[in-house]
């Protein structure tokens, strides 16, 4: 697949990134971008002395120019959560950071689709779809694909079945208002509700699912695991570079990505993570899966949460 990719911020999160996709076969050529010039021309040299046991491909450090005709930018800026500290508290620092950014990224790749990953992703991604002045299908924030991998990964654990089998999903706020819709949760056809029927017929002891604890457990993932090494970069980089894949093959598939909501579940003009289809085009649209009206209250609750926050920064 011969796509040129351009990641902004050579952080953890962005230089673990452009060494996935480097490792890949979606990118031909990264772009790697950041402030300290030396930090990314060493990520570039490390990278890159790693190519020739790969097909060819061609990562350089550039300046925003050097984005020119990108078919995705990754902005990943920003400072990164320090242990015990909320992705909300990053907030007008990394808008600011993101303001600061938009324009030179916008006039050298106008065309390009953008992924947004900077905390707090959802409100990043609506901060840069209203001063990109970009059409909305252009902008998807990582949003909870992120923390769908999260559900996957403990609920594979927990039955103990193939993670591809798993099927659920994390909507709403990347961050604590998240919450996961029970009501769209199966493992392969059949609903995790019933699966231990199954199991038991099959002679698999599966305990009950205690969903308050998972739900924890893949809200809290992030914070333990900065709490432990400091930052996280590996999950949320597969989890980037597969949505890098999405928006580059020939079909729409449909994840968990964050975007501006048009009035779906009584939501707009916020971003939040619900099931969305993406594709070569971008946002192609949310798809309305049944909720009750418990999870319905909870997707909208997150959704205010994240207005709350809107109100107090300065765009
Ligand atoms: C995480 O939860 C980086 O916010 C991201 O790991």
């Amino acid at each position: 697949m011969s796509s040129k990719i351009t990641v902004i911020g050579a952080g953890s999160v962005g230089s673990t990134i452009a060494y996935t996709l480097s490792n890949g076969d979606i990118a031909s050529e990264i772009v790697l971008i950041d402030i300290n010039k030396e930090k990314v021309a060493g990520e570039v040299m490390d990278i890159a002395q790693g190519t020739c046991f790969r097909d060819p491909i061609n990562i350089v450090a550039g300046e925003y120019e050097d984005a020119k005709d990108s078919d995705i930018v990754i902005i990943t800026s920003g400072i990164a959560r320090k242990p015990g500290q909320t992705r909300i508290e990053l907030t007008q620092t990394n808008v600011n950071i993101l303001k600061s950014i938009t324009p030179e990224i916008v006039k050298a790749a106008p065309n390009a689709l953008y992924i947004i990953v900077s905390n707090p992703v959802d409100i990043m991604t609506y901060v840069f779809t209203k001063i990109s002045g970009l059409p909305e299908n252009q902008i998807i924030g990582s949003g909870t694909i992120l923390d769908t991998a999260r559900l996957r990964c403990g609920l594979s654990e927990h039955f103990k079945v193939a993670q591809k089998n798993i099927h659920a999903y994390v909507f709403g706020e990347h961050g604590d208002t998240s919450f996961i819709p029970w009501t769209g949760a199966y493992i392969s056809g059949v609903s995790v509700d019933e699966y231990y029927e199954l199991a038991k017929n099959l002679g698999k002891e599966v305990d009950v699912l205690d969903k308050d604890e998972m739900l924890t457990y893949v809200q809290k993932s992030g914070g333990k695991v900065i709490a432990n090494k400091g930052a996280t970069f590996y999950a949320v980089s597969a989890a980037v570079c597969k949505l890098c894949g999405i928006l580059l093959a020939s079909s729409d598939s449909i994840a968990t990505v964050s975007s501006m909501m048009h009035g779906e579940y009584g939501i707009e003009d916020v971003c939040v993570s619900t099931l969305t289809l993406v594709g070569p085009n971008g946002i192609q649209g949310k798809v309305p899966m049944r909720m009750n009206k418990e999870e319905i209250a909870k997707l909208q609750a997150s959704a205010n949460a994240l207005k709350e926050v809107i109100k107090q920064i300065e765009l």
